[in-house]
């Protein structure tokens, strides 16, 4: 059980929303085996981590981008030479930072996430960044498995971010460690088989800098970071 609703909490637009996802309501919050806990405040929805020790609401809202990462950092040497007209999919929106990068170098990204609820909230915290960003207008954030939509949309560039499987836990910030708490990518050589099918431009796969590479002989560079690297397969 990774997301719980209390039994108490009397909001309505919360217990629609967990109605919706078939999130279970709960009388003993306090049980180790719960992991995080959902709320909703002021048109909000806010997570805790229940087996953290001072643990508080966090919330996914969409931070705006700094000016000097979008073309500096390795993430974007994997776009470099790539026309702006080109449709972008990204295979698995998560908290939506790729898609916003993507976004905010001029391409118009096509997102897919296949956890319903993380949709919802990820939808909700787009249209509140809109209002103040019009490059965020150019994300298209869809639910569903962005193997079947890769299918019938043939894009032109794929991204593909899986859930790292590493033995190590990871020190990452709260919503991202929440992602990696729920979500499960056990089957990445299966996704770039049928991505590298699928699009009819470019791939780019990351992934942990110490996991290593699939379909050697079919990538055309690697970027590699402190801790991440990138993986492009160019058609
Ligand atoms: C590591 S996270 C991606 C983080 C994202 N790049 C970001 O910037 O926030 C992986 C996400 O992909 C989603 N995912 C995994 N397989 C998927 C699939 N077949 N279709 C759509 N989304 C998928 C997971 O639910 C998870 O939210």
């Amino acid at each position: 059980m990774d997301l719980i609703i209390d039994k108490f909490d009397d909001n309505l637009k919360l217990r629609e929303f967990a109605a919706r996802h078939h999130i279970p309501a709960v009388s003993d919050i306090s049980s180790p085996k719960l992991k995080y806990l959902v709320t909703e405040r002021n048109e909000q929805f806010l997570f805790k981590d229940l087996r953290r020790k001072k643990a508080h609401f966090f919330s996914l809202d969409l931070k705006p981008m700094n000016i000097d990462k979008i073309f500096k950092s390795n993430f974007s040497k994997c776009f470099l030479s790539l026309d702006k007209n080109l449709q972008v999919f990204d295979s698995t929106a998560g908290l939506l930072n790729d898609s916003v990068h993507i976004a905010n170098m001029g391409f118009k990204v096509t997102a897919v996430e296949k956890i319903s609820w993380l949709h919802e909230v990820m939808k909700k915290e787009l249209d509140i960044a809109r209002l103040g960003d019009s490059v965020l207008e150019n994300i298209d954030l869809q639910n569903g498995d962005s193997l079947k939509l890769a299918e019938i949309m043939r894009p032109h560039v794929i991204y593909f971010d899986p859930v790292f499987d590493l033995k190590k836990k990871a020190t990452a910030k709260q919503p991202m460690e929440l992602l990696r708490s729920i979500a499960s990518n056990k089957n990445s050589q299966d996704y770039i088989e049928q991505f590298l099918d699928c699009c009819s431009e470019r791939l780019i796969y990351k992934r942990h800098k110490k996991q290593k590479s699939i379909f050697q002989k079919f990538i055309t560079f690697s970027v590699t970071g402190k801790s991440v690297a990138f993986d492009v397969y160019q058609k």
